[in-house]
């Protein structure tokens, strides 16, 4: 398992997948391949043994933050997780004096979350050791997008170049959203943005590979896949649509509009789910729903940045 994809990679960080190339990305999928089969086991890998990781989760996290806890001790490292809360953070100390203190403390590595866009981008530019960004408010989520699409070519073969995934939802306020949109069209996805036209930013209009549709049975028609996506509210400061029982009767997807997509597509959803609101629960539960797959696939995909990340170290 010491096997490894570093050739194509030489990053210390991981900060968003606009930077990466086609090649960075396959790298990644290589080596959660390589991780993958190995979670059946109790058995740990080696490559991060004797390191420290800390997860340094300055916003609410399940998913991401335990995945990434998981993965770094099925590396062999030694995992802290700090929570913004707890932190000395509220008494007013600096992102950077925290993260120089975390690393003062013997710290290998960063995982953060951050409600401010750019907050991770800066970290790796003041620190010496890698940081890995678990979202940075608005901005980016690139290990979801990256398992995102690890989940995709599972489902339809490693080259996933001319399927239709359409992102439904509250886009303007989705790092999720952006990743994705960045990581599918690199990997030759069509990608349609479907959602209120407040909330689907014009930005993306004119953006390769991306189009933007407000009628939401042509953005459904044809598609393989349907990534739901969450209204964030803790991210919006005014109201984009009158209610949320209005979204749901103009963009939740129930049994009638399952029918628009593919007979094979598939349900996706980063979570938290708002059951009853983007998605009905049968739906979210049924059998077309990799929601749970793309759960656990953040596993190894998390593995795989965390193991090539850790090669910047030993240079
Ligand atoms: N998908 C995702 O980021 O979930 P969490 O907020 O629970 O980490």
């Amino acid at each position: 398992m010491t096997e490894n994809n570093t050739a194509a990679w030489t990053r210390k960080d991981l900060i968003g997948i606009e930077h990466l190339s086609k090649s960075e990305i396959e790298a990644i999928f290589a080596q959660a391949e390589i991780f993958k089969p190995t979670l059946a086991g109790r058995d740990k890998q080696t490559s991060l043994h004797g390191y420290t990781v800390v997860n340094l989760f300055l916003e609410p996290s399940t998913r991401t933050r335990t995945a990434f806890e998981v993965s770094a001790k099925r590396l062999g490292a030694d995992v802290i997780s700090i929570a913004g809360s707890a932190s000395s953070l509220v008494k007013g100390e600096t992102l950077r004096d925290t993260a120089l203190n975390i690393r003062a403390l013997n710290a290998d590595m960063i995982i953060m979350r951050h409600s401010a866009a750019g907050a991770a981008a800066y970290l790796a530019r003041v620190m010496d050791i890698p940081i890995i960004n678990a979202g940075d408010g608005a901005h980016a989520h690139p290990t979801q997008a990256l398992l995102d699409a690890f989940t995709l070519r599972e489902r339809f073969g490693k080259d996933i170049s001319g399927r239709k995934v359409t992102i439904l939802g509250d886009i303007l306020f989705s790092r999720v959203a952006r990743s994705n949109i960045y990581c599918l069209t690199k990997l030759g996805v069509e990608v349609t943005l479907a959602g209120p036209t407040t909330l689907v930013p014009q930005t993306f209009t004119n953006y390769p590979g991306v189009r933007v549709v407000h009628d939401l049975r042509q953005a459904l028609d044809g598609a393989d896949a349907v990534m739901l996506l969450r209204i964030q509210h803790e991210r919006q400061t005014t109201t984009h649509f009158p209610s949320l029982g209005e979204y749901t009767s103009m963009f939740g997807l129930n049994k009638k509009r399952m029918s628009w997509l593919k007979p094979d597509a598939i349900i996706m959803h980063p979570g938290p789910i708002n059951r009853g609101v983007e998605v009905e629960s049968d739906i979210a539960d049924g059998p077309r729903s990799v929601i749970l797959d793309q759960v656990h696939n953040g596993i190894a995909v998390r593995m795989a940045v965390l193991h090539l990340c850790a090669g910047s170290l030993n240079k």
